[in-house]
């Protein structure tokens, strides 16, 4: 449990490591609603969209940071604006489409209506109706515009944050994982498609799934039946940033990965299945890339603190914007992406790929089971106590060749109490 010695009300994390994690901070509704302060209402940066997006001036698109509703929007500046989906009126929520093409943004309740920059530009009423009503005469429409976010274009993939003052995205992210994201988004990007993921558990569960790489084949057992993944064959390479709190893991195929599906036929064998024939894939190319990225790159998890996703696997590539709704439901929106310069075949096999993933894909799906389940063991009762994570050591390791770790979980959870101010005994004893 977190202690609050004294009475003081202060968190303090049970342990001076972060091999342990309180089995509260899933289900707790005062936790939960210190993250909205302490993560998202803070100087982190959330995944949005893509800038092909927002292509014409008037385009938007909306998202969420932490439980936050937000808009970005081009501007007839050619610039992308990003403000809070709440009308300074009275509150009400003034865009209220996914995404669209709009020359002003009125809100429905009494019409205030915003340009793209947030701006406040005509106010209905304002001077009352026939001589009545009408606002005070020093009442300012300047004085009334949407919050305003800090928006970053990083290889052409939009990242917001609440604060103002958050450092510049490029070195929030780090040099190396920014490389990462470079070398992936090698050219222009163009949409694939969209998919959202509703799941009833809470949304660190999921950050800590998307950095735990050794459970893959053991939860996706289909994974080495298939002969998916062969460690013989492949060079990792595990890469923490920002002081543990982002995490990438990448691999590579050391074999020819540019070799087309049929070669890979052979491998791709599962378990016997009835009358102990071996069971293979008719058609491998469901499951299996074509090499695309230098160096034999075929595998890119990038998560960043505290909720965005690159999942860039084969030839399926997407990038989440995870959204907490309560300490118990999360969704993820999945943004697909490829490129502009894409074949129709790659466009293709794009689309056969997309099943590993997504609400209803082979990986997406067992974790979401796995996760809910936990989710509800923590919810009957037994939330005391903690998880154990010593899987790799005890400390956080900043970068390595394997995945057989929770290095990436523990930086996580020593980022998660730097921001949220929870500080571990040895730090509590010493203020
Ligand atoms: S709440 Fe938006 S105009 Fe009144
Ligand atoms: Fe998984």
């Amino acid at each position: 449990m977190l202690d609050q010695p004294n009475g003081s009300g202060q968190l303090v994390w049970p342990t001076d490591d972060f091999t342990r994690t309180p089995y509260e901070v899933y289900a707790s509704e005062e936790i939960f609603a210190r993250e909205q302060q302490k993560l998202f209402d803070a100087p982190t940066w959330v995944f949005m969209g893509l800038e092909c997006e927002l292509k014409e001036a008037g385009d938007y698109l909306t998202g969420t940071i932490g439980t936050t509703p937000i808009v970005l929007s081009k501007a007839d500046d050619g610039q992308i604006h990003g403000f809070v989906n709440k009308c300074a009126h009275r509150g009400a929520k003034v865009v209220r489409e996914l995404r669209g093409n709009a020359k002003f943004l009125k809100c429905l309740y009494h019409g205030w209506t915003y340009d793209n920059r947030g701006d406040l530009k005509a106010v209905p009423m304002q001077n009352g109706v026939m001589g009545d009503g009408g606002y005070p005469d020093d009442f300012n429409p300047e004085n009334h515009c949407l919050r305003k976010l800090k928006v970053a274009n990083f290889s052409g993939v939009l990242f917001a944050s609440l604060d103002l003052n958050a450092p510049p995205f490029e070195d929030y992210l780090g040099p190396n994982l920014g490389e990462r994201v470079k070398t992936i988004c090698h050219s222009p990007l163009k949409i694939w498609g969209y998919q959202r993921q509703t799941m009833d558990c809470n949304w660190k569960l999921f950050m800590e799934n998307t950095r735990d790489i050794y459970h893959a084949p053991m939860l996706h057992a289909f994974i080495p039946q298939f002969g998916m993944f062969n460690p013989a064959k492949q060079k990792n390479e595990l890469i923490l940033e920002h002081g543990g709190a982002h995490s990438g893991f990448f691999t590579y195929e050391t074999e020819d990965a540019a070799a087309p599906p049929p070669a890979n036929q052979k491998k791709m064998q599962g378990p016997a299945g009835d009358g102990g024939k071996k069971l293979v894939f008719e058609d491998p190319s469901v499951a299996r890339g074509v090499g695309e990225l230098p160096n034999g790159l075929y595998l890119n998890i990038i998560s960043i603190f505290p909720a965005s996703l690159f999942t860039c696997v084969g030839n399926a590539f997407t990038i989440r914007q995870v959204r907490p709704i309560a300490p118990d439901k999360t969704e993820t929106v999945y943004v697909w992406f490829q490129f502009e310069n894409d074949s129709e075949e790659m466009h293709d096999r794009r689309t056969k790929q997309s099943n590993l993933f997504g609400p209803a894909g082979y990986v997406a799906m067992e974790d979401a089971e796995v996760m809910e389940s936990t989710q509800q063991m923590i919810a009957r009762g037994l939330e005391s106590g903690s998880t154990f994570m010593e899987m790799g050591g005890r400390d956080v390791q900043m970068s390595g060749s394997h995945g057989v770790t929770e290095t990436s979980l523990r930086g996580f959870w020593q980022a998660y109490c730097k921001y949220m101010d929870i500080p571990t005994p040895s730090a509590a004893a010493a203020e």
